[in-house]
């Protein structure tokens, strides 16, 4: 009998302890809720296919305090697909004479967009220009209104090209000078940019 008591008893208090436990999360849940800081006013939004503008985005957001987005392809590129030496590759063949209008598919969206005053949009020199993946995310937002400023990375083309094709596809975004900076380019240097913006 005082077998089966205990039993009951040791049953009772697991199941009090986890009604507690789930009020506790609950109540931690709306708390953390309403504690979410305002949105910051400037988005850093980058693509980066292997690595060099991500470290330049990852770095520029800290030293501005800005959010950070990934435009990130619905279908990945693999090296293969990176390889400008073939003509055939997913990337040659995307950013061929030609393919202007192609449109990469991007996987997520950007919460909030209409809360942010300046959008940087990140990204890598591809064929002496923006890749494709970039127009698609000009084309998904509403830009009127919105500061734009366009930085890359390359091997070492400019990016003046990139600037002059992404204003005439977004003529709604009120555009600043571009910037090219390499991965390297120190959290100092960027913040000095910045603030001669
Ligand atoms: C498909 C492809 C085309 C490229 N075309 C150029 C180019 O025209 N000029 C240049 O300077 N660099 C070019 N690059 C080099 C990249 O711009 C450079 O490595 C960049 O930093 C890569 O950035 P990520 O690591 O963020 O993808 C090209 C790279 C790829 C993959």
């Amino acid at each position: 009998m005082k077998k089966i008591f205990m039993t009951l008893m040791s049953v009772v208090t697991i199941f009090l302890m986890a009604a507690c436990g789930n009020s506790d999360a609950a109540q931690t849940s709306n708390a953390a809720q309403n504690d979410k800081p305002p949105q910051k006013k400037i988005l850093v939004a980058f693509f980066s296919a292997t690595g060099n503008t991500a470290e330049l985005a990852k770095n520029l957001s800290t030293v501005i305090d800005a959010d950070l987005y990934e435009i990130k392809p619905k279908v990945e590129y693999t090296s293969g697909d990176l390889d400008w030496h073939n003509e055939n590759s997913r990337a040659t063949v995307e950013m061929k004479e030609g393919n202007e209008n192609v449109r990469p598919e991007i996987d997520g969206t950007v919460e909030n967009f209409g809360g942010y005053e300046t959008i940087i949009i990140a990204y890598p020199i591809w064929w002496n220009t923006e890749p494709r993946i970039i127009d698609t995310f000009l084309e998904s937002y509403d830009f009127k209104g919105k500061i734009v400023i366009p930085v890359c990375t390359s091997g070492g083309s400019d990016i003046q090209h990139s600037e002059a094709r992404m204003k005439k596809i977004c003529p709604a975004a009120t555009w600043k000078n571009g910037q090219r900076f390499t991965s390297h380019t120190t959290q100092d240097e960027l913040k000095t940019w910045f603030s001669k913006l």
